[in-house]
């Protein structure tokens, strides 16, 4: 049983100066201590915890109850074979003991509104960000659930990397698109509490204020380094940056920011039913 203040401690890497030493209830303890957990034992998981689990995704908040998103459980071996290559930013996709794929889907409403004989005109920004939002929200939920029933879970991006030929793997049709895919399986080890910014960066008191913001980041930093600091083999794009004498989160960030990623994501969502005007 961890105190609040403790738990929050280990969120932020140091005395905040929120919390207490109060118990903190369980949910709250769960939330506070999570963390992506990427290495699992070799054992399965039952499909009617998979089944609960998706109904934990399907609680999550849906914009108008829109339910934009679809869920693809990903068990059939070949498939997985073939997918893996296209996400080399994930070694081992093909065997971890549960993939899931979570699509924002603006389709399945587009044919409702085929069935009960009625136009539908939003193939929008507007559409195009809640259905994501609803999808990602999803996501969260599972994620949860999961954690909550003694899973280790991590979401992949990696699998947005080659968004075309993993659509295609799939079957995803057009006005359906993968925003992440999620991993999980039965945890190897603990893992880790990954240190998030302050609140007082990340909360604004009635109005945005960043006035402090490159003091603050450089205290974050610092915290992060005291924990974790990250040794030269893992800087990233030392091919265009060198090797930073201090490597800290903003550096980290900075140098992933600075080289576009996934250039193509437009296109293809144009490509594949999505207008976005
Ligand atoms: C949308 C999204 C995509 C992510 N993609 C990947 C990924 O492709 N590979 C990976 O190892 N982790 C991925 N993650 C996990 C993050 O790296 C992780 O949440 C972050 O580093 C914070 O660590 P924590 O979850 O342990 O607190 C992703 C997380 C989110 C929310």
């Amino acid at each position: 049983m961890a105190t609040l203040k403790e738990l929050l401690t280990e969120r932020y890497g140091k005395d905040t100066g929120i919390g207490d030493d109060s118990e903190a209830d369980t949910a709250i303890e769960a939330l506070l201590t999570r963390r992506s957990i990427r290495a699992y034992k070799d054992e399965e998981v039952p499909d009617d915890l998979i089944e609960v689990l998706i109904a934990c995704a399907q609680s999550a908040p849906s914009k108008s109850n829109l339910q934009q998103y679809s869920i693809i459980v990903v068990k059939d071996q070949d498939i997985r074979d073939r997918l893996a290559p296209w996400c080399p930013r994930t070694p081992g996709l093909e065997s971890k003991p549960l993939l899931l794929v979570f699509c924002a889907d603006m389709r399945r409403n587009q044919r409702v509104g085929g069935f009960r004989d009625r136009p539908h005109v939003n193939n929008n920004m507007d559409t195009f960000l809640n259905a994501t939002v609803d999808a990602a929200l999803a996501m969260g939920y599972f994620v949860t659930g999961a954690e909550a029933a003694g899973l280790g879970t991590a979401p992949l991006s990696s699998l947005r990397d080659n968004i075309g030929e993993v659509s295609e793997i799939l079957e995803i049709p057009d006005g359906v698109f993968p925003i992440a895919g999620v991993m999980a399986g039965w945890p190897e080890a603990p893992g880790y509490v990954n240190q998030r910014l302050p609140q007082s960066i990340v909360v604004h008191r009635d109005r945005y204020d960043d006035s402090n913001l490159e003091a603050e980041i450089d205290g974050y930093d610092q915290t992060r380094h005291n924990i974790f600091p990250i040794p030269d083999e893992r800087q990233t794009r030392t091919d265009l940056w060198g090797v930073a004498e201090f490597y800290g989160w903003s550096e980290h960030i900075s140098r992933q920011l600075g080289k576009p990623e996934r250039p193509e994501f437009k296109a293809f969502l144009k490509s594949h039913g999505f207008d976005l005007d």
